[in-house]
């Protein structure tokens, strides 16, 4: 029997070593239901009213570039990104990485609404 315990145990943290080394976004479902309730605080109008490619473009493009495919200081080919809105808020709030946090920077209807906009850059 502890033998067996021992055995789960190596193998849950051998998998759990393997997942952060790939560096995908460790949001807990806690954080990701936060934010998930951040972007429905905002209306469509609330989102309209917000220059999110003006956003995007004195921001992100540094890194991702105008059309988010510029790859600057490791930054993710966001043409290819598929991460969920939730995700995408959730990387914009609290940073990853070499990505800073934006939960400063931008106020929180930018926030979400760049977050949106990075779907228009896809392919
Ligand atoms: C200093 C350069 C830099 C700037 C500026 C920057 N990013 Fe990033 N971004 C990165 C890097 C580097 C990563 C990869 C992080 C990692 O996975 O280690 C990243 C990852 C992301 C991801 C995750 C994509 C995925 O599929 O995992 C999103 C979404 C993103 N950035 C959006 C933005 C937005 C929106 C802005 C502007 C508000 C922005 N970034 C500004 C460097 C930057």
């Amino acid at each position: 029997m502890h033998y067996i315990i021992s055995l789960f145990l190596v193998f849950s943290s051998s998998f759990l070593a393997f997942n952060s080394e790939q560096g995908d976004p460790m949001f807990t479902a806690e954080q990701l239901t936060k934010y998930k309730a951040l972007i429905e605080q905002f209306s469509e109008e609330d989102i309209a009213a917000v220059d999110a490619a003006l956003i995007y473009k004195q921001n992100c493009s540094s890194c991702h570039g105008r059309k988010g495919g510029l790859g600057l200081a490791g930054a993710t080919n966001l043409k290819t990104s598929a991460l969920s809105l939730e995700e995408r808020v959730a990387t914009v709030y609290f940073g990853k990485n070499k990505m800073q946090s934006y939960k400063e920077a931008l106020k929180k209807d930018e926030l979400v609404a760049v977050s949106i906009y990075l779907e228009t850059l896809r392919k």
